[in-house]
Formats: C-alpha cells, sequence, structure tokens
C-alpha cells in the first residue's frame, strides 16, 4: 500500500483542534503523519501536543518561530509585544527540559520521501519571512529541488504554482499533481487559522495517486477558549480562535 501523508502545521498547543484532525485523519486512510512546525504558541496545551507529534505520531517535524522562541533560551524578549512575551514564558514554564530540548534541536528544513517541509520558506528560513503572495513564493522556488514543499507560518492555506511564464496561486482546491509541477503549498493552521475560517486545517497527500486534499474540521472553539482564559494566556488568544483570524 502507498504512503498517504497528512500534513499538519501551526497545531499551537491547541489539544482539541489537533485530536479533531488526528481522527479525521486516521478516517480517511492516513498512513502518516509529517508537521511544518509551530507545534506550541498561543494556546494553553504545549507539553500534551509536544506529547502528541513527539511520542505518538513520531512524526518529521521542522521547528517553527515559535518552537525557537520557546526553546532558544537566549531569546531576547525585550524586543517581543508584551502580550507575546508572557506566552513564549507560560510555555516554557509548562515544558520539561526535554521538551524544549525536543523543540531546540528540529531542524529548519526537512526532506521526507521526495517532497521538503519547512516553516517559513526555503530561502533563509530563520528569518521567518511569511510569504504572502508571488514574489515571496519564487524565492522560495530557487531553492526548492523538490517537486513539492509544505509549509504554513501564515495560517492560510494557499497554492503556489512555478510555471513557465512565473509565479501563480490557487486557492485551497482538491487536485492531482501533474509530472513536472512545482508545487509550495501552505497547508493552513491546525490550531488558529487566521483565513477568517475557524475550522481547523491540514492538508492529505496521496503519494501513489499524486492527490493533493486541503480539510477543513470544526471543533469545540469554546473549550479551547474556556482552557487559554484558565491558563490566563492573554484574551485575544482566546477570542481568535472564535474569529478565524
Ligand atoms: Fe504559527
Amino acid at each position: 500500500m502507498g504512503k498517504v501523508y497528512a500534513i499538519l502545521g501551526d497545531i499551537h498547543s491547541n489539544i482539541d483542534a489537533l485530536r479533531v484532525v488526528l481522527n479525521d485523519a486516521r478516517s480517511q486512510g492516513v498512513t502518516d503523519f509529517v508537521c511544518v512546525g509551530d507545534v506550541v504558541g498561543y494556546n494553553a496545551e504545549p507539553a500534551e501536543c509536544i506529547r502528541i507529534v513527539r511520542d505518538e505520531l513520531k512524526c518529521p517535524v521542522v521547528r517553527g518561530n515559535h518552537d525557537h522562541y520557546v526553546s532558544y533560551l537566549d531569546t531576547n524578549l525585550a524586543d517581543f509585544h508584551p502580550s507575546a512575551a508572557q506566552v513564549v514564558e507560560w510555555t516554557r514554564s509548562q515544558l520539561s527540559e526535554r521538551d524544549i530540548k525536543w523543540l531546540h534541536d528540529l531542524p529548519l528544513r526537512r526532506p521526507v520521501m521526495g517532497f521538503m517541509l519547512v516553516h517559513s520558506t526555503l530561502d533563509k528560513p530563520e528569518d521567518w519571512g511569511y510569504v504572502f503572495d508571488n514574489q515571496q513564493a519564487e524565492a522560495n522556488f530557487s531553492y526548492q529541488m523538490t517537486p513539492v514543499c509544505f509549509h504554513g507560518h501564515t495560517h492560510v492555506p494557499i497554492v503556489y504554482a512555478h510555471e513557465a511564464h512565473g509565479v501563480v496561486h490557487y486557492e485551497p482546491h482538491d487536485f492531482t499533481i501533474e509530472l513536472g509541477q512545482r508545487l509550495f503549498i501552505n497547508v493552513g493552521s491546525v490550531g488558529q487559522p487566521r483565513d477568517g475560517d475557524p475550522r481547523a486545517s491540514y492538508v492529505i497527500y496521496d503519494v501513489a495517486s499524486r492527490q493533493i486534499r486541503f480539510r477543513r474540521l470544526e471543533y469545540d472553539v469554546k473549550t479551547a477558549m474556556m482552557r487559554n482564559r484558565i491558563a490566563g494566556l492573554p484574551e485575544r488568544c482566546a477570542t481568535r480562535l472564535e474569529i478565524g483570524r
């Protein structure tokens, strides 16, 4: 049987969204998981999300900027917005030394079975640049040697394609990858979508049939918001989940 990957990104400590996504993936015939980073940040269950990704899924993961801020203890939090610094410090307080070392040691880019994973973009991934347009995607393609690379970071699902006349983009839709195509696919965010749709987002990639499917799933947003409030995280971490921004 061929491999069917679920590509998860920007889980951001949202255990309610993650559990719904994992159940859906298993019901959709997924055989393997990969993660494009930002396992932690913003929400209330960082340790449990790390445990699931590291110990249950045991999947290839790349480091996101929030994984980095939490685990590189020389990160200068004085440069951060006070509420962002608060979330980083709170997240650190919830994690074991082993958890922090695991985040710290994640690679910035990672090849998997003929495709690539990166959190932000393959050109200088350590700068955490956002890809919001075709020009920014073009810079990535100069460093992309595989037909497909999956990424996250903006929390907005989208498909960039490198075509003969330049880079174009497509809204999320289900399609079959054609031979010769070069694609840079943003899988959206499991735990904090920002495209105005609060449902959890991830992508399924069936290697044998070359099919890409974008999945959106309702989950218990109210419970996730309540967890954030009980944890004492900034109020915006709760309210933004409801509106998907
Ligand atoms: Fe993120």
